[in-house]
């Protein structure tokens, strides 16, 4: 998911958060995504921050993908070439579908980026992809709930504001929010592809409170947007209590092929 404050998607963030999110990740669904590249094609990146799922890939031996990386932070993309010096960086929004470099391109990818995007855009990337018959992988869609253990009593109104503030204005459309995954599917079947759902969740416990505390201090900062007088004195009581709380947050990947698209041959093994 997003998060949502003043230091909104700040590389500190993404670093947290990127052992949760790698550990979340559908494994299957992942070696699908990558057995749809065929040799010498690239896999574009859509807000890729610092490279986050090019790490993922290659955690799971996919480690000769050749990344475009698309982001409008500057920093992100610094610290993505960095890490990844073959990769080819371009500073520009996804918002501009037509726009989108897709020369070569056998796979597109996206994480923790739909639940920003609207209904709009994401019907007209379908049909940009569809078009060009490229598959798409988006991982990590938040979708709405989050379940802390030992529950307190705000946990509910709490979570009801954030997802009313997730499903607000962003670049001037209603983003889709917790939506984000079914509304994706959706789009792309309306364009003929096959399209496969897979749970992510990030499952925290006494040793993430680090990334809990983080979270809760973006989803308070959200919620209390949304109108919820609760969300500060929530924050604080769960943030001393984060050292002994589980918590569960629901996230989906999504894998969309376009008719007639075979995988290649998995040759890694
Ligand atoms: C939550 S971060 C996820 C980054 C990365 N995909 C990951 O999983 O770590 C969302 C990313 O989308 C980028 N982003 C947000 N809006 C964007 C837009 N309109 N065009 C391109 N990138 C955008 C942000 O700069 C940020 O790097």
């Amino acid at each position: 998911m997003n998060q949502i404050s003043d230091t909104q998607f700040q590389a500190d963030w993404l670093s947290l958060r990127e052992a949760a999110d790698h550990a979340a990740r559908d494994d299957a669904l992942l070696a699908r995504a990558a057995a749809c590249v065929r040799p010498g094609m690239r896999v574009l990146d859509l807000g890729s921050g610092t490279g986050s799922t090019a790490r993922a890939f290659a955690g799971a031996g996919y480690d000769e993908v050749q990344w475009c990386f698309l982001d409008t932070d500057a920093a992100h993309l610094q610290v993505a070439k960095a890490r990844h010096p073959l990769a080819e960086c371009v500073q520009a929004s996804v918002w501009d579908v037509d726009a989108l470099p897709l020369e070569h391109v056998g796979l597109v990818t996206a994480s923790a980026l739909l639940d920003l995007m609207s209904t709009a855009w994401v019907d007209a990337l379908a049909e940009r992809l569809g078009q060009a018959g490229i598959p798409f992988y988006a991982a990590l869609s938040f979708d709405g709930r989050m379940r802390w253990e030992p529950p307190i009593a705000a946990d509910a109104d709490v979570t009801e504001a954030f997802n009313r503030h997730q499903r607000g204005d962003k670049g001037g459309q209603a983003a889709m929010g917790p939506d984000a995954a079914a509304l994706t599917a959706k789009g792309f079947e309306a364009q003929g592809f096959t399209v496969s759902l897979a749970d992510s969740a990030w499952v925290l416990g006494p040793d993430d409170a680090a990334l809990q505390d983080e979270f809760v201090a973006g989803v308070a900062t959200a919620a209390a947007q949304a109108g919820e007088v609760q969300a500060e004195t929530w924050a604080r009581g769960r943030r001393k209590a984060s050292g002994h709380t589980a918590l569960r947050v629901g996230h989906a990947d999504l894998l969309a092929v376009p008719a007639g698209h075979g995988p290649k041959q998995d040759d890694r093994r």
